[in-house]
């Protein structure tokens, strides 16, 4: 099962969203967090960046071996398993090798949460068909909705998460309807979360802020990330 996790700009709580579903859902079993951007160490409150991983996969193609993913990963917290970004530059990467990276991770008994971050590449968006599902996480910005609506893969996402900042005139049904997509939660800007990253402490001190809205994340792409595929 692999879910990909993307928003249309950068700055709207991609990798926070996306790292607290990956440590939700590993209570219910060995969860995988496949990052393709390269934030997720500092995230976790790793001390350093794997210089090498999913990127470096991608560039040697579709004939790559899916067990290298696993000789790449890090175990970051009993129960998940980083498989790092890497440095190489993906830009001119052939979508063929993102399909088979999302392949063989999708393949994967474990469950795999992956932040694909704002979808550049050919590979990266091809990551997003094949994937089970794709979610799109995304603030109530105007600007980053009217991107969000030109965008290939938001047609074929499954739901949003709307990170919700005080403030701000569009709500969770403004943002559904302008996209067309199920809000699946709503995770609220709040400084304790800021501060729980800042701090490098997320996976042992997982606000119940951000797990709530994970924990539905998870129910509603079906059951806890375990199972089948989303509807
Ligand atoms: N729910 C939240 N509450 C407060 N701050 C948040 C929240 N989600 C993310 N942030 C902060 O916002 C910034 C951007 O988040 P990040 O997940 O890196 O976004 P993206 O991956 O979309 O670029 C980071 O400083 C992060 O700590
Ligand atoms: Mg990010």
């Amino acid at each position: 099962m692999l879910t990909c996790f993307w928003s249309p700009k950068g700055g709207s709580g991609t990798s926070v969203v996306t790292a607290a579903v990956a440590l939700v859902a590993a209570r219910d079993g060995a969860t995988r967090l496949a990052d393709l951007v390269g934030d997720q160490p500092a995230v976790l409150g790793a001390a350093s960046d794997p210089p090498t991983g999913m990127r470096e996969w991608l560039r040697v193609g579709v004939d790559a071996p899916v067990d290298a993913l696993d000789r790449l990963s890090v175990e970051i917290v009993p129960g998940v398993t980083l498989l790092p970004a890497g440095r190489a530059p993906i830009g001119d990467v052939a979508p063929e090798a993102g399909a088979a990276l999302a392949t063989a991770l999708r393949d994967d008994p474990r469950p795999t949460l992956a932040d694909v971050g704002v979808p550049g590449s050919s590979a990266a968006e091809a990551m997003l068909e094949v994937a089970d599902a794709s979610v799109l996480v995304v603030r109530g910005c105007y600007v980053a909705l009217r991107r969000a609506v030109r965008m290939a893969p938001t047609a074929r996402a499954h739901g949003v998460v709307l990170v919700e900042e005080p403030g701000r005139a569009l709500g969770a049904r403004e943002v559904g309807d302008v996209l067309g997509l199920p809000v699946l939660a709503r995770v609220p800007v709040r400084s304790q979360t800021a501060r729980v990253v800042d701090a490098g402490v997320l996976p042992t001190r997982l606000p119940e802020q951000l797990a709530r809205p994970a924990r539905q994340v998870l129910a509603r792409l079906g059951g806890a990330g375990h199972e089948g595929r989303a509807a």
